[in-house]
C-alpha cells in the first residue's frame, strides 16, 4: 500500500512487513528517509543537514544543505554530489551536471515495456525535471502486499528540442543510513557459478558487474548487504537484484559521512543512449528487499517474490524429468543410438527426451553449423519425425536444443548474411562462433521463423543455450552515435524472440541455459521456468553451486541432472546415490548413457524419480533453508519446508569421510515447533521444537561424498 502525506510531503510505501519512506524536501529534491520494518511515523527529521567543508550547496538551497551529504532517492552527477551517480546525461552543449527536482506524482500501471518485469502490486510514479536540461525523469516504485520486495525502475524523456545522451541511467539508487556492512556477491566462472563471496565495505565502493553482454557465470545480478553481526539466520540485511539478463552493475559505496549509496542497472562501461527530442528510455526493473532474519530470510523473501511475481506461469507446473543426450553422446549420435536412449529412458520412467547440440546444419563439432536451424538429414535420416514418433509411442515428450543467438562462420546463415554478425572483422572468437545481431528486428524475425518450423513438428520442450559472451558491441544497422545502445538493444531482441516463441507455443516448456548457468537471472526466469544451473554436475561441486544459487533464486529455478562418473568436468567419482540426492534439490533429470547403467543404478533411477515426484510440491512452492555451509566445513546440508510446515525434505553431504569421526549434529529450521514430525532414520517422531533446538545427528559417512536425505512428515 502506498500513501502520500501532503503535510510532510512524505511517501510511505508499505510492503508485507517493510516500509520504504522518502519525501520531497523544501527545494524539491527527493530525500530517502527509511527502509526497514513497518514505519508510519514522520521520519523527516532523520535527514538533518550537516555542515561539511568541501561539500557544496546547490543553487537555490540554503544553510548547510549539500547534495554530498543528504540521503537521496536517485543520485545525479554534478552540483555537489560527489558520490557515484545513478544518472549521468550529456546535453548537446556538453553540460553533464543535472539536478532533478520533483514536479508531481501519480499512481500508474507497473511494468516496463519490452522487458521482463514483476507482475501485480501497486505502482507509484514520481516525476522529476532536470533543472539544467529539458530531460524529465520518472521513478517507478511498485509494492506488494504479500512481499518485502520493492521494485524500482526509471524512465528518461527528452521534452526539449536539442539532443541529449544518457551515459548512465540506473534502475535505482538509494542512500542507506548504515555503515557497518558486509557485501555478499555471487561470483565465479564457467562450471563454478555463483560462489558466495563476503567482503567488508570500507570507504569507497564495491561492485558486482558484468560487461559480457550476459549476466554471466562470473557475476550475478545480486548484491546483499549484511548489517552488523547479521549471519545466515539472524540479523538485518538488504538485498538488491535486477530483472535483467545483459551487462549489469550493482554497486555499494560508503561515503565520507558513513552513508551507503547502492545503485544498479545496465552496466555503463560501454553504454550510451541517444535521446532525440521526444524520445524516451526505460531502465530494467530492480528488486530491493529487506530481511531481519539474516541472509536465509532474505533468500526466502526473494525466492517467494520471484515465484509469485516474476517467473512465468509454467514455473508453477509439474516439471518434466528429462533425459538429455549431451554427455551421453556429445556430437556423435545416430538415429538408432537416440532411439535406444529414448527406449531406455521410457523404461526408467523418464518423461522427456531432449536432443541436445548437433542435430542441425553441418554440425558435427562445435566448429560449424550454428544458425542453420534445419535438420541434418545426413546424420538424422528421416529427420526428427522418427524420434518424435518414438517418444509419442513411449508416452514421452520430445525436446530439442537451440542456440538462437549464435552463428558459425562455417554456416549457410553466415555466408548469406555476414552483416548479421555483431561487430566488425577481425572479431574475437569464442567456441568458434560469433554472435548474431539481435538488435536487428530482421534477425529476430529470421530466428523466429526457423525455430517455429522445428517447433511445429511436435516439439514439447526447448533448451535455449548461449555459449559465448559478447566481445564487440557494434551493429551494422546502427548509426555511429547509437553504437553505445547496442548491448541493451541486443537484450531487447533476445527478450522479443523469447516473448514471441512463448506466445506462439504456449504448451512448449522452455529451459534457459548459457554454457551451464551463465545467464541465471530473474530476467530469464520471466520466460524460462528453470535454468540449467551449471555444466558442472559433479555432486560435490554441484552442492556448492546449488548452495550459492539459492542465495538469490528458488530451488524450483534450478535444473539439476545426474551424470556419469568419472565426472566429465572434474574427473571425480562420487556415488550414484549422491549424484541423485544433490540433483533432487531442483528439477531433476539425467544426462548420461542410460544403456551403461547397472541394474542396481537403474533401480536407483526409478526410485529417484518416484521420490522427485513425491517431493516436487516442496521444491516448487516450499521455503529453502541452508543448514551446513560447504564453503566453511566438511558438510553440506539444505532443507526445504512446505508452506504449511507439514513436510520437510533435507539433503546432506559429508565431503570427506574422516577417521576417528565423532557425532555431529544439525539443527533443522522452518518447522512448526508444536507439530510432531516422524523421523524415518530414528523410527520415531519428534516435535518441531526438538528438531530445531536440539537437532539431529548426521549419519556417519563410510566414504567420501556420501549423502543422506530425510523426508519428515508431520503427524496428524
Ligand atoms: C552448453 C550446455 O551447458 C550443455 O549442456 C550443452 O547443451 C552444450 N552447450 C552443447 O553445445
Amino acid at each position: 500500500m502506498i500513501k502520500f502525506d501532503e503535510k510532510t510531503r512524505t511517501f510511505f510505501l508499505h510492503g508485507k512487513e517493510v516500509s520504504y519512506l522518502f519525501r520531497v524536501d523544501e527545494y524539491g529534491y527527493l530525500e530517502h528517509l527509511y527502509f526497514g520494518p513497518k514505519a508510519e511515523d514522520d521520519l523527516s527529521y532523520l535527514n538533518a543537514p550537516s555542515f561539511l567543508s568541501f561539500s557544496p550547496t546547490p543553487p537555490g538551497a540554503g544553510g548547510d544543505f549539500s547534495l554530498d551529504t543528504v540521503r537521496q532517492e536517485y543520485g545525479t552527477y554534478g552540483q555537489g554530489d560527489f558520490r557515484i551517480p545513478a544518472f549521468l546525461a550529456v546535453r548537446e552543449d556538453g553540460e553533464r551536471a543535472s539536478r532533478l527536482l520533483y514536479t508531481g506524482h501519480a499512481f500508474t500501471e507497473g511494468g516496463v515495456p519490452n522487458m521482463p518485469h514483476a507482475r501485480g502490486g501497486q505502482t507509484l510514479r514520481i516525476d522529476l525535471k532536470d533543472a539544467r536540461s529539458s530531460l524529465t525523469v520518472h521513478l517507478f516504485y511498485t509494492v506488494f502486499d504479500d512481499s518485502d520486495v520493492i521494485v524500482r525502475s526509471a524512465s528518461v524523456a527528452n521534452r526539449g528540442t536539442a539532443h541529449a545522451t544518457l551515459l548512465r541511467a540506473d534502475a535505482f539508487s538509494v542512500d542507506l543510513f548504515e555503515s557497518d556492512v558486509r557485501a555478499v556477491r555471487l561470483v565465479g566462472r564457467h562450471a563454478n557459478e555463483r560462489m558466495p563471496e563476503e567482503t567488508p565495505l570500507g570507504h569507497g565502493s564495491i561492485a558486482v558487474r558484468s560487461s559480457r553482454g550476459a549476466s554471466s557465470h562470473q557475476a550475478n545480478p545480486f548484491l546483499a548487504l549484511l548489517l552488523g553481526n547479521a549471519d545466515e539466520e539472524r540479523g538485518e540485511c538488504y538485498g538488491f537484484g535486477l530483472i535483467y539478463s545483459g551487462s549489469f552493475v550493482l554497486e555499494a559505496e560508503r561515503s565520507q559521512t558513513d552513508l551507503i549509496r547502492v545503485r544498479g542497472g545496465i552496466d555503463d562501461t560501454n553504454f550510451s543512449w541517444e535521446l532525440a527530442p521526444n524520445e524516451m528510455f526505460f531502465t530494467p526493473q530492480s528488486m530491493i528487499s529487506y530481511s531481519k532474519e539474516g541472509l536465509g530470510g532474505l533468500s526466502r523473501t526473494l525466492s517467494r517474490f520471484l515465484r509469485a511475481h516474476v517467473a512465468c506461469m509454467e514455473a508453477m507446473r509439474s516439471r518434466p524429468v528429462v533425459c538429455n543426450n549431451w554427455e551421453a553422446t556429445y556430437f556423435d549420435f545416430t538415429p538408432p543410438r537416440l532411439l535406444a536412449l529414448i527406449d531406455e529412458a521410457a523404461e526408467l520412467g523418464i518423461d522427456t527426451f531432449v536432443l541436445d547440440d548437433g542435430w542441425f546444419g553441418s554440425r558435427n563439432s562445435d566448429a560449424e553449423g550454428l544458425g542453420d536451424w534445419f535438420v541434418n538429414e545426413k546424420k538424422l535420416r528421416g529427420g526428427l519425425a522418427p524420434l518424435i514418433a518414438r517418444c509419442r509411442e513411449r508416452g514421452m515428450t520430445f525436446g530439442i536444443w537451440f542456440e538462437p543467438e549464435m552463428v558459425s562462420e562455417k554456416s549457410e546463415l553466415y555466408r548469406a548474411h555476414p552483416d548479421w554478425t555483431v561487430g566488425r572483422s577481425p572479431r574475437a572468437e569464442s567456441r568458434n562462433q560469433y554472435v548474431l545481431d539481435f538488435s536487428r528486428p530482421e534477425v529476430v524475425d529470421y530466428l523466429f521463423g526457423a525455430m517455429e518450423n522445428i517447433l511445429r513438428c511436435g516439439v514439447g520442450y526447448v533448451k535455449w543455450d548461449m555459449n559465448r559472451h559478447l566481445t564487440e558491441f557494434t551493429s551494422e544497422a546502427l548509426p555511429a552515435a547509437r553504437q553505445g545502445e547496442f548491448s541493451h538493444r541486443y537484450m531487447l531482441g533476445v527478450y522479443a524472440l523469447a516473448e514471441r516463441l512463448k506466445a506462439a507455443f504456449p504448451d512448449v516448456f522452455f529451459e534457459g541455459c548459457s554454457g551451464g548457468g551463465g545467464r541465471f537471472d530473474a530476467g530469464m526466469l520471466y520466460y524460462f521456468p528453470q535454468i540449467w544451473t551449471s555444466d558442472n554436475t559433479d555432486a560435490f561441486d554441484r552442492a556448492r553451486i546449488e548452495w550459492g544459487t539459492s542465495f538469490a533464486y528458488p530451488l524450483s529455478a534450478m535444473s539439476c541432472h545426474v551424470s556419469a562418473c568419472p565426472n566429465h568436468q572434474t574427473g571425480r567419482t562420487t556415488p550414484f546415490s549422491s549424484r541423485g540426492d544433490i540433483a533432487s534439490l531442483g528439477a531433476t533429470g539425467y544426462e548420461l548413457d542410460l544403456g551403461k547403467l547397472t541394474e542396481e543404478e537403474k533401480e536407483a533411477v526409478r526410485g529417484q524419480i518416484a521420490r522427485y515426484r513425491s517431493i516436487e510440491p516442496l521444491l516448487l512452492f516450499g521455503d529453502a533453508y541452508r543448514l551446513l555451509d560447504p564453503f566453511r566445513g566438511n558438510y553440506f546440508c539444505m532443507e526445504v519446508v512446505s508452506g504449511d510446515r507439514s513436510r520437510a525434505y533435507v539433503v546432506g553431504m559429508t565431503a570427506h569421510a574422516a577417521a576417528a569421526d565423532y557425532p555431529r549434529r544439525v539443527r533443522l529450521r522452518g518447522l512448526d515447533p508444536e507439530k510432531r514430525y516422524f523421523v524415518p532414520s530414528l523410527q520415531r517422531s519428534l516435535t518441531g521444537a526438538a528438531l530445531q533446538n536440539a537437532g539431529l545427528l548426521l549419519p556417519r559417512a563410510a566414504h567420501d561424498f556420501e549423502t543422506w536425505t530425510w523426508l519428515l512428515e508431520a503427524e496428524e
